[in-house]
Parts: C-alpha cells; structure tokens; sequence
C-alpha cells in the first residue's frame, strides 16, 4: 500500500511540475552531486505551502534562463552545454495540458516491444540526431539539458543559487518533465502524436541485461563498459569509490547470474518499500528556492537502482572520465540508453507486481 501512495505522490508531483514548468524549461541544464560528481530539483507547488519564517524565499524554485554559464562537469572539469542563441531573445511559452480528447500515450517495457514499434523509434530518433545545434528539438540540445539542469549552469531567478536537479524531491518531476517533452517532440518529428518511449525493466528478472535493441545503431553507444555487454546481468547495487577519489574505481559483485537477479530483486523490494517508508526516503529532501533552500539527500531510487545503474553502463576504459558517458552527470544523456530508465519513466510506480505501463498517460 505504502509504495501505491508513494506512487500517487510521484505522479501528482509530475503533474505539478509539468504544469508550473515552462517548455523552455528543457534548454537547461542540471546539478552535480558528491556521490557521482554526476546525477539534483524541486516540487514548486509545494514549495508555495512552505514557511517565509525559513531562510530559503518562499516561492517557486525556478531557472533564471538568461544566466547559462559554464559550469564544472566534476570538480576539476568545466563544461559549457548553454543553447547556442541569446535567451533574453527567446519568448518563453507557458505549458498547456494536452487536449483530453487525444488518444493515451502507453509507455511499454523493451521486451514486449514489436518491429514496427522500434522502426518508428529508430526513424524519429535518427531524424532528431539529424537536427542542427540551432535547433532545441536536436539531439544534442536534448542531452545538454541534463549537462545543464546538473551541473548548475543556470543560477534560480532572483539569486545567485545554481539550479541542480539531483540529490533532492526534484529528481522524479525533472526527469519526468524531460522525458514528457522529448517523447513528445519524438513523436513530432514522425507525426504520431501517440508515440511512447519504452523502457528498460531492469526491476525485473526479463529486464536484466542491457536491451537488444541499444545494442544496434541509432540505439547504440560507444562510451559504454564492454564487460556489461548482454548477457551479463545488470547489478542494481553497483558500487564505485567516490568521483573525486585519485584511485577511482567501480568493483563486480562477482555473483552468478541467478544470484545477481535474486540480489537486484530483494535491492528493489528495499529501495521501493522496505527501506522507503517515508515520502522524503522516496522522493528525496525537500529542496526549496533560494540562498539556504538548497539540501543534499537523494531518495531511494535516485541512489540506486537510478545512480547504480548509470555508472554500471558507463565505460570502464579511462578511469580519469569517471565512467563517460552514463556514468557523470553532464555527458549521460549523450547515450540514447539514458532515456530509458524505469523509475523515470513509469506513469506510476505501483507495486512491484503490477504492469503499471499497461496503465498509459496522456
Ligand atoms: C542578449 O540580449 C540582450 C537583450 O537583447 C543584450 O542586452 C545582451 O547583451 C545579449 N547578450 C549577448 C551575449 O549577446
Ligand atoms: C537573470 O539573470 C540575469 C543575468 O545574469 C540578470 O540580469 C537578471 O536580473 C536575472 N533575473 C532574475 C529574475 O533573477
């Protein structure tokens, strides 16, 4: 019962921040974080309930979009992933709820995918790699935005306090609010306006390799870890020393297939209900806007399987990268896997024996 409300709390959350979020909310840029150097936002309805007798402003925790800078990928790398024109130049336009009379969108698990259904991915996925920087529906531009929102390359509207995605309450509607638009302009591009993207089920037993079809082009990406090719089994609680450690590495849990699955399974049921019984433990800490505002506590999901994962597809070769590209924060979503992740992409995360994807969203 506790995750089926965890699961109406996360999907309102989207709701919210879709609607208070302005579509050019996705020309920016994301937060960093201790753990990773990699993967941090904020709930802003709910930060109108939240006491001025605090030091954060009360008020909703939004991008100031005219101040995109460079920012540190890691500690020791500056990064540049600003739109390439003048945002004082570009008019914002305020979010509208789709028409209720539109078809449902239903987001579906890899393995249950179809021919066709990948063809028409493929085709607008190629079509969106196609697009010139200048244009924001670009591939490029879509993965620079979590290289923005993530590494704090827009600071909030009235402070100097960078925006950052990760680590807090505003990890689930951040993404979710990424993956509504990029859908949508996917969709788009191929004139299906009920084009869903899929998802990997890592979460469960027939989910637990890499997905065939990111092996194969346009899927497919180079800077990933060989060894974690399928067959081999996903570790949901893969572990690396800290980014900023000189002797940086990610260790094997060393378990047979058949344990691995057993171990990424009791890891879920502890991530989604055991160890998550509180909404923060779920949705992470309540990050508010403002000097002050700002916390450093990631739910559940967020550290693992979420963290876990990108650094286990991130490659091994250079350790000085950090595990590129899954594996930091700014260059993730460079790889086409990174939209594909379950705990971002589900309408709602029901309980772990449901099909929540079979629910569908508009
Ligand atoms: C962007 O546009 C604003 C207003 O039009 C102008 O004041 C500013 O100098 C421009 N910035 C750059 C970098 O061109
Ligand atoms: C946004 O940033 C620009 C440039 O850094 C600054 O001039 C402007 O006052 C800021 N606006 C808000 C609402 O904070």
């Amino acid at each position: 019962m506790e995750a089926k409300k965890l699961g109406l709390v996360l999907g309102i959350s989207t709701i919210v921040a879709a609607f208070t979020m302005v579509l050019h909310l996705l020309e920016a840029p994301q937060v960093q974080h201790a753990l990773l150097g990699e993967f941090n936002f904020i709930i802003p309805a709910m930060l109108k309930g939240a006491s001025s007798s605090g030091k954060y402003q009360l008020g909703v925790l939004l991008p100031n979009l005219t101040s995109c800078h460079e920012s540190m990928g890691r500690s020791d790398l500056p990064v540049y992933c600003c739109p390439p024109m003048n945002q004082s130049d570009v008019a914002f336009i305020d979010f509208q709820f789709p028409d209720p009379s539109l078809p449902l969108r239903v987001r579906r698990p890899t393995h249950l995918l179809d021919e066709n259904y990948i063809a028409k991915y493929k085709k607008a996925i190629t079509i969106m790699k196609s697009l010139p920087d200048t244009d924001p529906r670009s591939y490029s531009r879509q993965a620079n935005l979590h290289c923005l929102f993530c590494t704090g390359a827009y600071y909030q509207q009235h402070s100097n306090s960078p925006l950052n995605i990760h680590r807090s309450w505003l990890f689930f509607p951040w993404h979710r609010m990424l993956i509504y638009f990029h859908e949508r302009i996917l969709g788009g591009l191929i004139g299906d306006d009920t084009f869903a993207l899929p998802f990997w089920p890592w979460d469960i037993p027939e989910g637990m390799v890499i997905p065939e079809m990111y092996m194969k082009a346009p899927f497919f990406h180079e800077a990933r870890d060989i060894s974690h090719f399928p067959p081999s089994v996903v570790d949901l609680d893969y572990s690396c020393t800290a980014s900023s450690s000189d002797d940086y590495g990610c260790f094997e849990s060393g378990l047979g297939p058949e344990d691995q699955v057993y171990t990424n399974l009791v890891m879920m049921y502890n991530q989604m209900v055991a160890g998550a019984k509180k909404m923060e433990l779920f949705m992470g800490c309540p990050y508010k806007a403002g000097e002050g505002g700002s916390c450093n506590g990631p739910g559940t999901l967020e550290l693992a399987p979420h963290n876990t994962v990108h650094k286990w597809v991130g490659s091994n070769l250079n350790p000085g990268s950090r595990g590129r590209d899954m594996g930091v924060f700014y260059s993730a979503a460079r790889d086409p896997i990174f939209l594909s992740a379950p705990c971002q992409y589900r309408p709602s995360l029901g309980s772990l024996d449901e099909a929540p994807w079979e629910q569908g969203y508009q």
